[in-house]
């Protein structure tokens, strides 16, 4: 039994609930943390960062009963030549989220990014089966029993689907097809049977109509894998918001609610607000994008509540955004709940509302 659980059990058997968790035990903070929380939360972790940052290290203590490698387990870093695998960054935030009494996520098994050079190789469906299966049985063989989650595909819906086909392009679509989707989930699957398979998206959450035909199109793929019996277990929304974008929440509580219906559960996979069209002011950008979070919690949890909810980077300091979404005026983006020395933004406390028990 996982510390957590045995700290969550005894405070459900009252044994410990008018004495201090500190007090009852030695645990971590995470398992502190742990056992005050409805809905788990963690974040997009940059490991190298946790060995030469103590106050990184500390707020991921502090905060997080679950990290993901921003990076790691993708094929650019995992997969220097075709003939071999660099595990040292995976196998760094693994033994991280074991010393804290944390978990770690898998992210990402199969996506159209984040490809080495090498892998234009791969240029026939024969290779291309040989290498999806080969890749995910080493990937998730090694961590088999450690992760309790995978995102095995990422993103394989087009960003503009009226522009660009229903399927993100990719050299797995244009050597398998769609089929590669199935052959990906199938093969996690059958390499380790208890961790959850995540099929994992972004944009789904505006009024707009790019995002409502990705809804549509997110909608008709989950049935039609589940149809077949494809052991697709959750749906990961990835929650990037635009922080200009009103949230559709009727929008987006419909199509949770219909997800969820598959039989899916429901995981937030990389919440942060990209902020490079909001106002300079750091008051007034702050209150938007809390707002912008708590809107788009509140649509999901209104109808279904998530296994969790990670955010994509815990503090401003260490976050994607600027990468493709810099600010015209210089100013740093501030996309995460915590800003660039540690400290808590009110997205953090909108985040509390949604993770913490009795909130
Ligand atoms: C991003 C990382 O944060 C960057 O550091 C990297 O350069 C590119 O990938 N959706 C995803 C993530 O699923 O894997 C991406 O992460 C952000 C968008």
């Amino acid at each position: 039994m996982h510390r957590r659980d045995f700290v969550k059990g005894a405070l459900g058997a009252g044994l410990a609930s008018s004495v201090p968790l500190e007090l009852v035990l030695p645990i971590s903070q995470a398992a502190q943390a742990a056992a005050r929380q409805r809905v788990p939360y963690g974040a997009a972790i940059r490991t190298d960062f946790l060995e030469t940052d103590p106050h990184y290290a500390e707020a991921v203590r502090k905060y997080c009963q679950i990290v993901v490698g921003e990076g790691g387990l993708k094929w650019i870093d995992l997969r220097p030549s075709r003939s071999s695998f660099e595990f040292d960054q995976p196998d760094r935030l693994i033994a991280f989220a074991d010393a804290n009494g944390m978990t770690m996520r898998g992210h990402t098994l199969i996506w159209y990014a984040a490809m080495p050079d090498w892998t234009v190789e791969i240029d026939t469906a024969k290779e291309a089966e040989f290498e999806l299966i080969h890749h995910i049985e080493v990937v998730v063989g090694r961590y088999r029993g450690r992760i309790p989650n995978w995102d095995v595909v990422n993103e394989p819906i087009s960003e503009d689907p009226d522009k660009e086909g229903p399927l993100r392009d990719s050299i797995w679509l244009q050597q398998l097809g769609e089929d590669y989707i199935e052959l990906a989930f199938r093969t996690a699957a059958a390499t380790d049977q208890n961790t959850q398979l995540v099929l994992n998206d972004f944009d789904f959450e505006k009024a707009t109509p790019v995002s409502r035909k990705r809804r549509s199109l997110m909608l008709d793929l989950l049935k039609k894998l589940k149809d077949r019996d494809v052991p697709v277990h959750a749906l990961g929304l990835q929650g990037h918001l635009t922080g200009e974008a009103e949230i559709d929440k009727d929008g987006l509580s419909r199509f949770v609610e219909d997800a969820h219906g598959l039989g899916l559960d429901i995981l937030v996979t990389e919440l942060d607000v990209i902020d490079n069209n909001l106002p300079a002011n750091q008051g007034v950008r702050d209150q938007i994008a809390a707002m912008r979070v708590n809107d788009y919690l509140s649509a999901i949890c209104d109808v279904v509540e998530p296994k969790s909810i990670l955010t994509w980077g815990l503090s401003d300091k260490y976050t994607w955004v600027p990468i493709w979404f810099s600010r015209r005026d210089g100013l740093p983006n501030r996309p995460l709940p915590l800003d660039e020395n540690y400290q808590p933004k009110a997205m953090m406390q909108v985040l509390q509302e949604f993770t913490q028990a009795g909130s």
